[in-house]
């Protein structure tokens, strides 16, 4: 069943996501997005979680992309609604209040690295190997790749992975912006992961919510809109009650307690 397929757990506020397909390298077949879905929305409607992780399960892979099992004689309006699926998927993902971070364990090609860009932080072991590989299917990214690629790497960069289809080593997806952070092994990834994870728990999750909601528009929008949103929503951190105690805190020289509100 889907949900075996994907693991969702929540501790001291961090909800877990995990892709559990580990002898298929975490390939996503429709039962897997759709689980995926289902515990994102979760994590969202769940006031006690606070950050999400998404990773792979198993040592090789974090996702391998859309399951290429499923295509063979499918057509344009076959596919769609499922390319469509996996777009609302990343949509949803980017647009959650919480802050999301792609611990990548491994591969993530195509969909998996479309993904692993939905996220907000990406961390990634040393073995992880990213690509858009679709192109050697005879195919292009379809889940937002040539979206967000080229926001996050640059346009000529983008377009050589895509058009080659080559992968990229954890090292040069950390040079070229694609990853935040390389760790030596899967397990220096988790902690590292975990580490970042509480380190966000502690913090006002309405100013959280707002500054990544400025920082989304701020990729998508003119700067003259840009800057506007950003006054609106930076004014509306001081009706917060945690405003009141961060500023509190910091004049008391003491640790705020933020009740996210
Ligand atoms: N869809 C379906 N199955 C996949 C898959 C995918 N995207 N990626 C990997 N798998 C399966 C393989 O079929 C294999 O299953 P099997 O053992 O039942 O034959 C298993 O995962 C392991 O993959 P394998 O190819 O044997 O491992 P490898 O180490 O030689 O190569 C990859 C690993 C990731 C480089 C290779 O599997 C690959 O290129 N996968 C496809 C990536 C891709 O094109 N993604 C975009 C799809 S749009």
């Amino acid at each position: 069943m889907s949900e075996q397929e994907v693991l969702y757990e929540v501790v001291d506020g961090i909800a877990t996501i995990t892709i559990n397909r580990p002898t298929k390298y975490n390939a996503l077949n429709m039962a897997v997005r759709d689980a995926l879905s289902d515990f994102f929305k979760k994590a969202e409607e769940d006031d006690s979680v606070r950050v999400v992780i998404l990773t792979g399960a198993g040592e090789k892979a974090f996702a391998a992309g859309a399951d290429i099992t499923g295509f063979p004689g499918r057509d344009s309006t076959e596919i769609r609604p499922a390319a469509k699926a996996g777009q609302d998927l990343s949509v949803f993902i980017e647009s959650m209040s919480k802050p999301v971070i792609a611990a990548v364990n491994g591969f993530a090609l195509g969909g998996g690295c479309e993904l692993a860009m939905a996220c907000d932080i990406r961390y990634a072991s040393a073995n992880a190997r990213f690509g858009q590989p679709e192109i050697l299917l005879g195919i292009i990214p379809g889940y937002g790749g040539t979206v967000r690629l080229p926001r996050l790497v640059g346009l000529g960069i983008a377009k050589e992975l895509v058009f080659t289809g080559d992968q990229i080593k954890a090292d040069e997806a950390l040079r070229v912006g694609l990853v935040n952070k390389v760790f030596e092994s899967i397990e220096a990834l988790h902690e590292g992961v975990k580490e970042l994870a509480v380190k966000l728990v502690e913090k006002p999750g309405v100013a959280i919510k707002l500054a990544k909601q400025s920082l989304n528009n701020a990729w998508q929008q003119s700067l003259r809109d840009s800057l506007a949103f950003e006054l609106d929503v930076f004014c509306q951190t001081f009706d917060t009650e945690d405003k009141e105690e961060g500023v509190a805190a910091f004049l008391e020289k003491r640790k705020p307690e933020f009740k996210h509100k």
